[in-house]
């Protein structure tokens, strides 16, 4: 069982800070997702144990664990928790079971492609080792679930090197939504800049949006840079013009949930607005994406199914009473697409890819696949 995922850490323990806890962790004694009820935070930090489909299932849709790596170890975990629970010898029947489990999760959320990036690199390992016993199989797919998480902090750590490279000691940073340590395993990739910056000193002055209507700026970046000591302001989102035209900020960073072969990006809601605002001010705008976010099978940012959410997500939600008139048409997408035209580059852990994007991120999936080799 991994240290923090220890049925104890259940209790909040006040000495901690929120980054001392795993975004997504599995408990193998009782062979369950262990995730940090997102939908708390900032006021609650619980652990939250999910051995069901339906639980994990939830758990991805309700946002309880969210931002695109994040969900792509989720669902890493998940299916291994629920491949594990299925008894048979028989490869047949435990693969379809294993098919049917991950079309499931897979349906939770249609934007971030680290949902079904992740899901098949899970089913891969199933179809190369259909020759082994199925206990050694859930085994392989335990040892794959563990090195998508790996993954993940590497190459967060590679973005955050990239990133730093662009921007300089006391620098301003503008960011939309969590792209943070809570939307990955560590680190995040809009923040990795941050928290790499900060242990060199650099005090960058941070603006977090608040990220309506589900305030993951405001719940879990603020929150998560603010217990790390990064000198962090919240704003609300319809205050980004405001800081750029005070000469505040220096870059945007934000993270992304698929981008398109040609650079164009879906991002939580209101990212296309901040990189509108930051052409007008002269603000570079940079997102950060690992590769497991870029998606060459998809052309263009018209071809990102966009996911819709419940209206009483923007009329009541995060209200004691509801701030709307009752029947209220509510227009409610979780994410919009950002034209490439509006990214100044795009930072991943194969390095910083520039327009023309159709070149330089295919120049860049060549570099991966000959380091892979
Ligand atoms: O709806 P959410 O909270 O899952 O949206 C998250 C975002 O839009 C993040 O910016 C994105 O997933 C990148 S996380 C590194």
């Amino acid at each position: 069982m991994e240290e923090n995922s220890r049925k104890e850490d259940c209790k909040v323990n006040t000495s901690k800070s929120i980054l001392d806890y795993e975004t997504v962790a599995l408990d193998e004694e009782e062979n369950a997702l262990v995730i940090i009820d997102q939908t708390l935070l900032p006021n609650k930090t619980e652990l939250i144990r999910l051995k069901t489909a339906q639980e994990i299932w939830d758990a991805i849709y309700l946002l309880k664990v969210r931002g695109a790596p994040a969900i792509g170890v989720a669902a890493a975990f998940g299916i291994y928790v629920l491949a594990n629970q299925v008894d048979t010898e028989d490869y047949g029947l435990f693969y379809q079971e294993f098919v049917k489990q991950k079309e499931y999760l897979d349906s939770a959320r249609p934007t971030a492609v680290n949902l079904s990036w992740a899901l098949n690199r899970m089913d891969e390992v199933c179809r190369k080792n259909s020759h082994l016993p199925v206990a050694q199989l859930k085994h392989r797919l335990k040892e794959e679930a563990a090195a998508i998480k790996e993954e993940d902090i590497q190459v967060c750590r590679k973005i955050g090197e990239y990133g730093l490279e662009l921007v300089k000691p006391g620098d301003g940073i503008l960011t939309h939504c969590n792209a943070g340590q809570l939307a990955a395993c560590r680190y995040g990739t809009a923040t990795a800049p941050v928290y790499l910056g900060q242990e060199k000193g650099y005090q960058f002055r941070v603006f977090a949006d608040e990220t309506r209507p589900l305030l993951q700026g405001a719940r879990l970046t603020a929150y998560e840079l603010f217990s790390s000591g990064v000198d962090v302001t919240l704003i609300c989102d319809n205050m980004s013009a405001a800081v750029m035209k005070n000469g505040w900020i220096n870059a945007v960073f934000v993270g992304c949930d698929r981008v398109a072969a040609n650079g164009d990006t879906a991002n939580k809601i209101g990212t296309s607005v901040v990189a509108a605002v930051a052409k007008q001010y002269h603000v570079p705008f940079y997102v950060c994406a690992p590769t497991s976010t870029i998606d060459l099978a998809t052309p263009t940012g018209e071809e990102i199914r966009i996911e819709q959410r419940p209206a009483d997500e923007v009329t009541q939600m995060w209200y004691k009473e509801r701030m709307a008139p009752e029947g209220i048409k509510v227009y409610n997408p979780a994410f919009d697409v950002t034209d490439h035209e509006l990214i100044t580059a795009i930072v991943t852990e194969y390095g910083v890819a520039r327009a023309p994007f159709t070149e330089s991120l295919r120049e860049l999936f060549e570099r991966k696949q000959n380091i892979k080799q």
